[in-house]
Parts: structure tokens; sequence; C-alpha cells
């Protein structure tokens, strides 16, 4: 028997559950969105208004379209008028026990065909289907912020899930618009384990003082073309929910990678949420400015390293004088690597600099234990000069671009080896589930399997973190001059 989905309820209608509400009402179907009491019901009215209000003034919709959709929601504080829902949906927080909770007063008001999913972003899918009565019609459903837009949907079934159900929901997901990629049930998925474990580490290279936020953020979005840098993402999810998400991940991997920042924690107990309370990592009443654009007051610059000559040439046409590194005032490394031991071998180390040029936009300015903080900023104000955004950070391995996507590269092999999913739906995962310009295998062979895995051993000296050590399949591929991932049999 193949499902009609025609009446579907949404619980819960904070910022997922009001954006899921508009994607199903969108796609033409009949919607009851349901709240705990009347204020929570209005702030989710709003939500959708507000959405579609701007997808109005922007031209998107039309006043009658709008209207349309609008008109397939309903708004109720009861849960009885889900009685006759074709699937219910619930966006309400991460706690396991609401969960249950929920699940078990579902099962007895829903109709016996009724599906039942849930959007956790990490909870276990089993242990909320075992609640009730009907765990074969109990699916995970996760869509990804904002829903409306994200064209991803993850279709979570469980050992209990009854066979053919996941192809349905997925035929579901493409009515909406979106794309479905359908998976086991871990902790994580494939999406937050893949992210929220970078976004973690973000953070406690914050907390390490390895570059500041702003560094950061630059960093990730200019040099690898993500939508947005860590910590504004952080902020757009929520740093309660990514706190949640990362907790489940531990008490599942025992990996600490997986334990939040206390970053995170501190912020959380702070009440500073993100962008639904106004303030997170970033602050909305933060003055913003424009980077400094005068002319350093440099005497004479050396550059050496690969790519020297270029760099040289395009200061000098500047107006900068180049000389030898004993003779000038600045001395630029460029390096991969620490430049630490150049520095210690030079007459006056507090003059070196390394510089890391990445992609066409940015450049990682590293500054060493001797270094200056006068070279450190003429160094900054020659990359603005040759057209980059300077990334300050300390002389540590692989900086700050290479030390957050290696990790998550290496992890995304991790995932494919231990045949959770595969390649293909790994990297559309998380190019429709975060915008990322491609997907992790897709990084992969730009970069060079050789190049990450060097990087990771690197990354693994540097801090002994186990899981920076590179994945078994990577080594292999590597030590068999395979270039490709996509090239095994
Ligand atoms: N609701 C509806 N539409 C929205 C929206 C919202 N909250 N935010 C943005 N949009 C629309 C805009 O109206 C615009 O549409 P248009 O091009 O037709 O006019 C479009 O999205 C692009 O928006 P903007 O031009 O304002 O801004 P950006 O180009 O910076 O895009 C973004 C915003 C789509 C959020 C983009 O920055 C992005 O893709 N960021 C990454 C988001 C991400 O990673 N999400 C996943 C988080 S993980 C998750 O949700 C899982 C959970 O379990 C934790």
């Amino acid at each position: 028997m193949t499902r009609s989905f025609e009446k579907v309820g949404v619980v819960g209608l904070g910022t997922m559950g009001a954006g899921i509400a508009e994607v199903f009402a969108r796609a033409g179907l009949g919607v009851t969105g349901v709240e705990a009491d009347p204020a929570a019901l209005e702030r989710g009215r709003g939500h959708l208004e507000g959405s579609t209000g701007r997808a109005l003034a922007k031209g998107r919709l039309t006043e009658a379209e709008r209207a349309e959709i609008l008109g397939r929601v309903t708004f109720t504080t009861s849960l009885e008028d889900l009685a006759d829902a074709d699937l219910v949906i619930e966006a309400i927080p991460e706690v396991m026990d609401f969960k249950r909770a929920l699940f078990t007063d579902l099962d007895r008001i829903c109709k016996p065909s009724a599906v039942l999913a849930t959007n956790t972003s990490s909870l276990s899918v089993t242990e909320i289907a075992a609640t009730t009565a009907r765990p074969g019609q109990v699916v995970g459903m996760h869509f990804f912020n904002p829903a409306p837009v994200m064209k991803l949907v993850e279709v979570i079934h469980t050992v209990t899930t009854e066979d053919g159900l996941a192809e349905e929901v997925a035929a579901l997901a493409r009515r909406l618009g979106k794309t479905p990629v359908s998976v086991g049930d871990r902790a994580g998925f494939v999406v937050n384990r893949l992210l929220l474990t970078y976004l973690n580490h973000a953070a406690v290279l914050l907390e390490n003082g390895l570059a500041t936020r702003d560094d950061i953020d630059a960093a990730m979005k200019l040099g690898v073309g993500l939508p947005m840098g860590p910590f504004t993402l952080l902020d757009l999810i929520g740093l309660d929910t990514s706190y949640e998400v990362l907790c489940v991940l531990f008490q599942e991997s025992r990996d600490r990678r997986h334990a939040p920042a206390p970053i995170l924690r501190e912020l959380v107990t702070a009440g500073l949420l993100g962008r639904k309370t106004g303030g997170g990592f970033h602050r909305e009443e933060e003055p913003g400015g424009p980077p400094p654009t005068a002319k350093p007051s440099v005497g004479s610059v050396a550059v050496l390293g690969e790519g020297a000559e270029e760099l040289a040439a395009k200061l000098a046409d500047a107006g900068f004088k180049t000389a030898s590194a004993e003779a000038a005032d600045v001395v630029v490394a460029l390096s991969r690597n620490p430049v630490i031991e150049l520095a210690a071998g030079l007459p006056r180390p507090k003059r070196l600099v390394g510089l890391h040029l990445v992609g066409d936009r940015i450049a990682e300015v590293a500054s060493t234990a001797l270094t200056s903080s006068e070279a450190a900023r003429a160094v900054e104000g020659l990359v603005r000069i040759v057209g980059r955004t300077p990334v300050r950070c300390k002389d540590r391995a692989e900086f700050v671009v290479d030390a957050l996507l290696y990790p998550y590269l290496n992890d995304a092999v991790r995932m494919y080896d231990s045949g959770y999913a595969t390649i293909e739906d790994i990297d559309s995962a998380m190019k429709l589930g975060c915008g990322y310009p491609s997907g992790p295998f897709e990084m992969l062979d730009e970069l060079g399997l050789e190049t990450v895995r060097d990087g990771l051993r690197a990354l693994y000296a540097e801090y002994r973190e186990p899981s920076f050590a590179p994945a078994p399949l990577l080594d292999q591929l590597v030590t068999a001059g395979v270039r490709s991932i996509r090239d095994l049999p």
C-alpha cells in the first residue's frame, strides 16, 4: 500500500518547526501547527507570517500565493486536533524525555495508519519509536536551517521501520522540492556528525587563542568558500541546540572532539543562544567597521619560500623596497608549516612572520612566539595591499583553514569506510544541507589525497589528537598511488 500524505501536523513552531510548516504548506499540503500555549502559538504564527512576508517583499510570492500558503495552516494548542493527520512531525526541544512523552501522546491520538516523524538533530530515532505501539511507522525526517531554503532532508530509518516506509517518506521529501538522503540511525546522522564536530573544533581553537572569532570566520568563508564562518553558523543553528547535539554525539562516540567547548556552555548558561536571542558569538550591538586600508610603513621587505618571487614582484609594483632577509625590516616566510625554526635561525627573529596563501582571497599571517606586533601588523597591511584578507593566527601546524578542514575530510572518509553512507550521499548532504560549494570527497580530490594525508600527520604530531591521525583508508589510498577515492573498485 502506498500512503498518501495530504494532511500533516507539525508539533513545535520554533524556527525549525515554523520553517517545516511553511515547506509543507508551500507544497500544497494542509498543515496543523501545534504549540504548547497561546503565546508560543502566536510566535509560531509570527515566524510563518514573517518568512512569507519577506518572500512577498522580495517579489518571490504574490499576495494571493502568500494568502493561499497561510490559508493551508491552522494553529492549535491541542494535540487532539492531529487525530486525522496522515503524518505528524515534531520539532520540539532536543530533550529525550520531552520527545518520548510527545510520541506516547501522538501514538494514542493519531489514526492507526499515521506516520510519526521526528526532526531530531541527533537523538536516537529508535528510542523515540520504541515508546510507541507503532515503531514500524516512526522515522526521522531531518530538515536544515533555514528549512524553506536548504534542500536536504535526511530520512532516518531504524531497525524496526517497516519495509518501504523510508522510500515513501523520501518521495514525500521530493514532493516538497527537497533532496532526500536516506540513512540508518546513528547520532548526528550524516550532516550533524561532520558539521558539529568541525564547529566545535573551531570553538576549541578560538578558546586556545589560535585566532579570533572574526579571523576564523573569514578564513572558512573566504578561504574555503563556505556560505558562513563557523561562529556565524553556530549563532544561526543556536548554541543550545549545538551544545545538545554535541552532548549526544559525545555520549555515543566518547570522542573528546565531541565534548562541547566550554565557551559553548558558558554562552548557553548566559542565555546567549545565537540569533534567536539577539546574541551568541556575535552580539547585535557590536560596532563593525571597514578594515584599515592605510599603506603600512615598512622600510624593506624580504620574501622567502615557495612563490617568493611572485609576491616580492607584487610588493615591488606596489612601491615597497625588497631586500635580503639580513637587510630587511620585515621578513615574510611563505610556508604551509610553522616558521618558528626559521625565525630562531635569524639574528633578529622578531621581524619574521609566516604567510600562507589560501585560495585567491585570504592569507594566513602567522606570528611566532618571537614575532613583534609591529612586524605582524606590517605584514597584515602588505596582505591587504596585494588584495587579500589577512587571517591573523598563531604559528601552529596547518594554521587555521587546513587545521579545520582536514579533520572534517578525515571524518568523512571514516564515515564512508564504516559503511554508514555512500560517497555521493555524503557529498550531496553537505552541499544541500549546509550550502557547501563542494562535498568532502570532491574537496579531497581537488586538494589531493596526499596533501590532506600529510596535513593530518602534521596536525596529529602537533596536537596528539588521536582522531587527527589519517583514516587508515586515506593512508592506504595514498600508499597505493590511488588519486581519487572514487577510483576504488
Ligand atoms: N527563511 C526563509 N528564507 C530565507 C531565510 C529564512 N530564515 N534566510 C534566508 N532566506 C532566503 C533569502 O530570502 C534568499 O532568497 P532569495 O535569494 O530568493 O532572495 C536566500 O535565502 C539567500 O539569503 P540571503 O541572500 O539573505 O543570504 P545568504 O546568501 O547569505 O544566504 C543562507 C543565507 C541560505 C542561510 C546561507 O548563508 C547558507 O546557506 N548558510 C548555511 C546554512 C547552514 O549550514 N544550515 C544548516 C545548519 S545545520 C542544521 O540546520 C541542522 C540542525 O539539526 C542543527
